[in-house]
C-alpha cells in the first residue's frame, strides 16, 4: 500500500481522517499546524479603516516587509466545530488513490456516473453561444421558475408562483438558506438517523441544535410516530425528512407521511424542510409523495428540490426551494449577499431537463432502470454474505448495509474491526474499494455504498470485497 500511502500524504486534510491508523507515522509527522501564536503580524505600511468612505491608502510593496510571520492563522469557532464531508473526503482520496496507480473503485461519492442528458448539454452550450452569460435576477430567471412552478403541479400536485421559488446553486444551498432563514439560536432541528452527512453541520452553522432521531433497519429506517413525538418539544423549528433517502434508499410510504403531517399539525412552530432531490430514483412498487401536499402541510413546508442527481446534473449546481413567499424571500435575501443567483448556463440546462417529459422522460426512465438492476444485484450479492443485514433500498442509488455482525473481528496484520470507519478502511486497503463508513450518516453499524457505477464494477467491487470479508471471523458468533 504505499502508493495508497503516498497519495494520503499528497491529500493530507482527506487522508489523516481516514487512513488514520495505517498510516500515522507517515501522515501525522508531516507538521502542517506549527505551534501558531495568536498574536496579530503588526501589517507595515497598511493603514486606513475598513469603514464606509475612508481611502486606504497605496501600500507600497518596496517598503512592505514581512518582519513577523506568525500571523494569525486561527479560524472561527464556527469553522473550527465544522465536521468536513466524509463523503466528500472518501471520494476525493480514493481519486487520488487511482492517480497515484492503486486501481481502486470508487463507490463512495453521491454522483450518478451517467452523463449529462444530450439535450441538457445541447441547451447549456446553446446558451454560452447565444450569450446567456450574465447575471440573472437573484431567484433565478422567470423561465425556469415557471418551468418548475409547472413541474410541482403536474407532478408533485403543488401549486406554486414563481415568486415562491428560489433557484439556487445546488439543492445543498437551499437546505443551508432554509435553515439560516428560519432557525434563531438555539432552535432544535430533529433529523432522522440515518441523515445526509450535512444536515447536522448545517444546523450547527445557524447556531441551532441537531436531535438526532435513531430508526432501525427492521423498519426499514424509516421514523416510528412516537419516536418523533417524543422528540418534539417547544424549542422543535424543524424536521428534515429526506425520501427517498440518502443513505438508506427507503421511501417514506404516503400513510406515513400522513400520520408525520397529522402529529406536526399540533405544533404551530414546527416547519418541514421536505428533500426530494432523488424523487425520480425510485422503485416500482414505491412512490414517491410531497410532504407539502397534505392539508395544512403547504403552508409550512419547505420543499427542496435539484438537478443533480435525476438529471446526472452534479457539476451544473443547480437546486431549488418551493415554498411560501415569507420563508422563500428571506432564503432569497440571504442568498442575495452570498451568491446571487445561480449560473445562467446551469438554468438553461435546467428548463431543457424540465422539459424531457414527466419525470424526466425515457433519458431519465434509462438511467433509473440501470440503477434498479445493479440495486438488485446487489441485493442479491449481499444477501449471501453471512451476517449482513439489508434494507432493500426502494430508491436513490445507495446500499446501506449492516455489517455490526463483523465487528470485534481481528485481522492478522491489520488489527480489530471496531465499527464502521475500521471496516471500510479495511476494505480499501484490502479490497481496494472506497466505501463510505455509517458514522457518518448517524449510524455505525452499516456501510454506505453507491451503486453509481456500472454493473461490470459493480462486480468486480464485489467480488473484491467477499474475498476479503471471507477473512473476517466475527468474535462473537451470531
Ligand atoms: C439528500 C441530499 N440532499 C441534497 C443534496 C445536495 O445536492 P446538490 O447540492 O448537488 O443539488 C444531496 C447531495 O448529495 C443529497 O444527497
Amino acid at each position: 500500500m504505499d502508493a495508497l500511502r503516498s497519495a494520503a500524504i499528497s491529500q493530507p486534510n482527506i487522508a489523516t481522517s481516514y487512513l488514520r491508523k495505517s498510516t500515522a507515522t507517515s501522515v501525522n509527522s508531516i507538521n502542517y499546524s506549527p505551534s501558531w501564536g495568536s498574536r496579530k503580524v503588526p501589517m507595515k505600511s497598511v493603514s486606513g479603516s475598513s469603514s464606509i468612505g475612508v481611502v486606504r491608502s497605496q501600500v507600497d510593496s518596496a517598503s512592505y516587509e514581512p518582519a513577523d510571520m506568525s500571523l494569525d492563522v486561527s479560524v472561527s469557532p464556527r469553522a473550527n466545530s465544522l465536521k468536513p464531508s466524509k463523503t466528500m473526503a472518501i471520494t476525493d482520496l480514493a481519486t487520488a488513490l487511482v492517480q497515484s496507480g492503486v486501481p481502486v473503485i470508487g463507490l463512495a461519492a453521491g454522483e450518478p456516473d451517467f452523463d449529462t442528458p444530450a439535450p441538457i448539454v445541447e441547451a447549456g452550450m446553446n446558451a454560452i453561444r447565444d450569450g446567456h452569460t450574465r447575471y440573472t435576477p437573484n431567484a433565478g430567471t422567470l423561465e425556469i421558475r415557471k418551468a418548475i412552478c409547472h413541474k410541482l403541479t403536474d407532478e408533485n400536485g403543488l401549486s406554486y408562483t414563481p415568486d415562491q421559488i428560489l433557484v439556487s446553486n445546488g439543492a445543498k444551498q437551499a437546505i443551508m438558506q432554509s435553515v439560516l432563514a428560519v432557525c434563531s439560536p438555539g432552535d432544535e432541528v430533529i433529523i432522522p438517523a440515518p441523515f445526509w452527512v450535512s444536515y447536522p453541520e448545517i444546523v450547527r452553522l445557524a447556531d441551532a441544535v441537531p436531535v438526532i432521531l435513531p430508526t432501525n433497519i427492521a423498519d426499514n429506517f424509516l421514523l416510528k410516530i412516537e419516536d418523533l413525538a417524543s422528540a418534539i418539544n417547544e424549542k422543535t423549528r424543524l424536521l428534515f425528512i429526506c425520501s427517498p433517502s440518502n443513505p438508506t434508499g427507503s421511501v417514506y410510504p404516503k400513510e406515513l407521511l400522513e400520520k408525520i403531517a397529522d402529529l406536526v399539525r399540533n405544533y404551530p412552530r414546527l416547519l418541514v424542510i421536505s428533500d426530494e432531490i432523488y424523487e425520480h430514483i425510485i422503485y416500482p412498487p414505491a412512490k414517491h409523495t410531497s410532504f407539502a401536499s397534505f392539508p395544512g402541510m403547504w403552508e409550512r413546508t419547505l420543499t427542496v428540490n435539484g438537478f443533480s442527481k435525476a438529471f446526472a446534473m452534479t457539476g451544473w449546481r443547480l437546486g431549488y426551494l418551493a415554498g411560501p413567499k415569507h420563508f422563500v424571500s428571506a432564503c432569497g435575501k440571504i442568498q442575495s449577499q452570498m451568491t446571487s443567483g445561480a449560473s445562467s448556463i446551469s438554468q438553461k440546462g435546467g428548463v431543457a431537463a424540465l422539459g424531457l417529459g414527466y419525470a424526466g422522460g425515457e433519458e431519465v426512465a434509462t438511467m433509473v432502470t440501470a440503477f434498479q438492476e445493479r440495486r438488485d444485484f446487489l441485493v442479491k450479492g449481499f444477501k449471501e454474505l453471512k451476517g449482513v443485514k439489508i434494507s432493500e433500498p426502494q430508491g436513490a442509488f445507495y446500499l446501506f448495509l449492516d455489517f455490526s455482525y463483523y465487528y470485534g473481528a481481528e485481522v492478522e496484520g491489520f488489527g480489530v474491526i471496531k465499527g464502521s470507519e475500521d471496516l471500510c478502511r479495511y476494505i480499501l486497503e484490502k479490497a481496494e474499494v472506497a466505501l463510505v463508513p455509517g458514522d457518518a450518516f448517524g449510524d455505525d453499524n452499516c456501510i454506505r455504498m453507491s451503486y453509481a457505477a456500472s454493473l461490470t464494477t459493480l462486480k468486480e467491487a464485489m467480488q473484491k470485497m467477499k474475498g476479503v470479508i471471507n477473512f473476517l471471523r466475527p468474535s462473537v458468533p451470531v
